[in-house]
């Protein structure tokens, strides 16, 4: 039997929807700091495979999820590509910010394969315990890879880290365009490269995180998004035409229709804010949808916790759903609200 996420990424309405959550691996469970207190830091534990597969599986085992999402970073590109990369404790990624042509033709694609192993490794480790869970008879999770999408990377990449506005790259992407889609070129060329990598190695769909997609306008979105992604699908359809893609564009808003239209993906995640409803009449009736609980209900739990899920559930009943958050997880959740909306979920 096939598994249900990819059934549902196939077109098809399972239910109860199969569920997972986006850092589903992390701070909010003890087994993660377990292991994450071994390490001498957050790139030390993405580029040790044994470690890196352990934590991809915690939340398998613990809560049953339908998917383990690899675990590693959106930025273990732009690292792989030669920017340096740090995690200072409490702050968030740290990278010299990119601003320069010349900053720009140091980036070295050919670096990626060589630098990416220790990921790939990791993937062929959790596919390998997955096949075993499966013959085991301990249920089947879908082993997703993913990416950042080219316009998130540049983000972090020109503006140096996070940021509430992205003046810098937006303000790039405006003013010096050829500069910026120089940027852009080699972010797709080596997402290609990383992706392709990671379906070889046993990844069985793809995700998109597309964080940042909301800051740009729609010219922008459709340069910058829609067809820095299309270039991305294509490709990795025409090598791998029965990998499902699934697509972030979070705070699209508006622009979600034409993000499903254009980028050939076969699922959207949507975030907290769309309405799933109106979000579900914005794409084709045949598309997957993945989301959106507010993390901040997981946080809180109850009767919050239990009326947004029935809410997510009901909206798009009869169509092809993931159940997952709108964001990350929160380091506060409670690992047994988690518990709580699996329950929920699976007796629908
Ligand atoms: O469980 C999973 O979802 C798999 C692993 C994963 C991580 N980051 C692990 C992580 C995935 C899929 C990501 C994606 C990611 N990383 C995104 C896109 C999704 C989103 O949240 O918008 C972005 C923008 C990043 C960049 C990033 N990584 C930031 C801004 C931070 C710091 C904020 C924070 O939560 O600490 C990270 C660090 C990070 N990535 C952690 C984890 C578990 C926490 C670091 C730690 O444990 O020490």
């Amino acid at each position: 039997m096939t598994k249900k996420i990819l059934r549902v990424l196939n077109g098809e309405a399972v239910w109860p929807p199969p569920v997972w959550l986006m850092r589903q691996a992390g701070r909010f469970l003890p087994e993660y700091r377990a292991v994450r207190a071994t390490t001498s830091g957050f790139m030390d534990l993405c580029t040790t495979p044994e470690k890196a597969a352990e934590v991809t599986l915690q939340p398998v085992r613990r809560f049953g999820m339908d998917a383990a999402i690899l675990f590693s970073d959106i930025l273990v590109l732009p690292w792989a590509l030669g920017q340096d990369l740090a995690f200072e404790e409490g702050e968030g990624p740290v990278l010299p910010p990119i601003r320069t042509a010349e900053q720009i033709a140091a980036l070295d694609v050919a670096r990626v394969r060589g630098a990416i192993a220790p990921i790939l490794e990791t993937v062929r480790l959790v596919r390998a315990a997955l096949d075993e869970r499966e013959r085991e008879g301990e249920g089947q999770a879908t082993l997703i890879g993913f990416a950042g999408s080219p316009f998130t990377v540049a983000c972090y990449m020109v503006e140096g880290g996070g940021s509430k506005e992205f003046a810098h790259v937006r303000a790039m992407a405006h003013g010096q365009p050829e500069l910026f889609e120089a940027l852009m070129e080699k972010i797709i060329t080596a997402t290609i490269t990383y992706l392709s990598a990671q379906v070889l190695s046993g990844a069985e769909a793809i995700m998109l995180f597309d964080s940042w997609s909301g800051v740009l306008s729609p010219v922008l979105f459709r340069k910058h998004v829609i067809e820095a992604t299309a270039r991305i699908v294509s490709k990795l359809r025409e090598r791998f035409p029965r990998t499902p893609i699934i697509g972030f564009p979070r705070l699209a808003g508006l622009m979600l229709g034409e993000y499903a239209a254009g980028t050939g993906v076969q699922g959207v995640a949507i975030d907290t804010s769309a309405e799933p409803g109106i979000a579900a009449s914005m794409i084709p009736a045949d598309m997957a949808l993945q989301g959106n609980l507010d993390p901040l209900a997981l946080v809180a739990g109850g009767a919050s916790l239990t009326a947004e899920t029935a809410a997510i559930l009901e909206a798009l009943k009869g169509r092809p759903h993931i159940f997952n958050l709108g964001h990350g997880i929160l380091p506060q959740t409670n690992p047994d609200h988690v518990a709580a909306l699996v329950a929920q979920i699976r007796a629908a």
